[in-house]
């Protein structure tokens, strides 16, 4: 049997932590890794074997031979999805939770999100346009927080935007709480437990017949829905997943930025958004792939197996390694390069572009949400191309792979915003 690579070290926390996105890529070049495959210990010492590529995506999802419950942090858990939180189930209880997801992807929720998505926009640009200057990250975060909430048929005052959008920023930030201690936890738990608060309101109102929610909406339907036991979800969980349903959109955010910038930095890009929809969408999955947001996933054997020679047993650790995967030579042709018209001739392989997870909707837990992410992403470029025009000033760009989460370091600051009117 084969021996694994391994990243020796008692605990390479804080090397991952100081690495970020490129830890897993720098340690298959140093150790001469070619298979995807290598060993590390984290999270206080514990042995991790890493996949990447192709072939670690397929085993990381194959049901048979891993488990992934149990897995996520406990910290993350609390923060970012919520306690018994979808992402935390497994078998059974997983299947029919996720399918009470994924019957809200029908061609009418999609088309309402794509409409709804070019309109808040389109509202929003007499405010970018009084504004000295409009942080995109910032900015977008408002206006997916009133897409999401619309969209999800839940009630959300004005006033209260804001307050939700900051709410959610701290949440989704909190997933830097994987490898070591992280000083907003406290704060992220406050705002976890105020908007499930909310949330879990929202749910007894409707229960209660006080507010209506469109039959369709993710209100309405985790309200009324029963599992495969004939049981009502409890309130409190009700709430937690039904921000399951909108809190992720809010954090397309990040990707918004990055499209701006990947924009800013391949003005032939913007032109041919401009003119082309089909282009639209391969820019979409390109600032998908190419820019850092999830770094890696957990989850641990379910059975003794043999994966490439090595010996992998029951309930070892493993990480698949997301934005190495994405930036694999051997999976895309050169990697490093903005290139969205590698999608053209794309064969949509389940387990390649997993920016949001891999695998299959309804029997993993690949994101439920990645189709409603495409469409934000192409509404919003098109919006960012075409129905405006706008500076963009002196300022830090950089986006620091060796630090987690991934941001633009200004978060993208634009200046004299003006819609792009034909007058002629
Ligand atoms: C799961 C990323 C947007 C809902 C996931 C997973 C990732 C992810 C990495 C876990 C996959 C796995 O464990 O195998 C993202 C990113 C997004 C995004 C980067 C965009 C910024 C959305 C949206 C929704 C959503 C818009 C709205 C419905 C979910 C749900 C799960 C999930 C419900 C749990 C699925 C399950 O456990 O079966 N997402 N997501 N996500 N996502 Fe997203």
């Amino acid at each position: 049997m084969a021996t694994i690579k391994r990243d020796k070290g008692l605990d390479n926390s804080v090397k991952v932590m100081k690495q970020g996105y490129l830890y897993t890529t720098n340690q298959r070049e140093r150790l001469g890794v070619t298979d995807g495959v290598f060993e590390t210990r984290a999270l206080g010492g514990k042995r991790i074997i890493v996949l990447s590529g192709k072939d670690g995506a397929e085993l990381f999802y194959d049901n048979d031979k891993i488990e992934r419950s149990g897995t996520l942090p406990k910290r993350v858990v609390n923060t970012l999805f919520g306690k018994g939180a979808i992402h935390t189930t497994t078998g059974k209880v997983h299947i029919d939770r996720k399918a009470l997801f994924m019957s809200l992807m029908t061609e009418g929720n999609l088309k309402y999100l794509r409409e709804l998505t070019r309109n808040l926009w389109f509202a929003n640009t007499q405010r970018m346009e009084s504004m000295d200057q409009v942080n995109v990250y910032r900015e977008s975060i408002i206006v997916l927080t009133k897409v999401g909430t619309r969209w999800a048929g839940v009630q959300a005052p004005e006033k209260e935007i804001e307050n939700i959008a900051t709410d959610m920023d701290i949440m989704i930030d909190s997933f830097k709480a994987i490898g070591s201690a992280f000083k907003g936890y406290r704060e992220a738990k406050a705002a976890r437990r105020r908007v499930e608060d909310w949330l879990e309101d929202q749910i007894i109102q409707t229960r209660k017949g006080k507010i209506h929610p469109p039959k369709g909406t993710a209100l309405y339907e985790f309200a009324h829905w029963k599992d495969y036991k004939g049981e009502p979800m409890d309130s409190r969980l009700c709430g937690i997943d039904l921000m399951n349903t909108f809190r992720p959109l809010i954090a397309i955010n990040r990707f918004v930025a990055f499209g701006a910038l990947a924009m800013y930095e391949n003005p032939v890009a913007r032109e041919k958004i401009k003119q082309d929809d089909d282009y639209a969408y391969m820019f979409a999955q390109e600032v998908r792939r190419f820019y850092p947001f999830v770094p890696y996933l957990p989850a641990k054997a379910k059975v003794d197996f043999q994966y490439k020679g090595y010996e992998i047993e029951k309930d070892t650790m493993l990480a698949l390694d997301i934005y190495g995967t994405m930036h694999d030579p051997n999976v895309w042709e050169d990697p490093n390069e903005f290139y969205p018209e590698r999608f053209k001739d794309w064969d949509g392989s389940p387990f390649d572009l997993i920016p949001q997870g891999g695998g299959d909707y309804h029997t993993n837990h690949r994101c439920a949400g990645e189709w409603m992410t495409v469409i934000i992403m192409e509404e919003t470029m098109k919006y960012f191309a075409s129905r405006i025009n706008y500076d963009v000033p002196e300022q830090d760009l950089t986006v620091d792979l060796n630090s987690l989460p991934g941001y633009i370091k200004s978060g993208f600051v634009i200046e004299n915003v003006q819609e792009n009117v034909d007058r002629t």
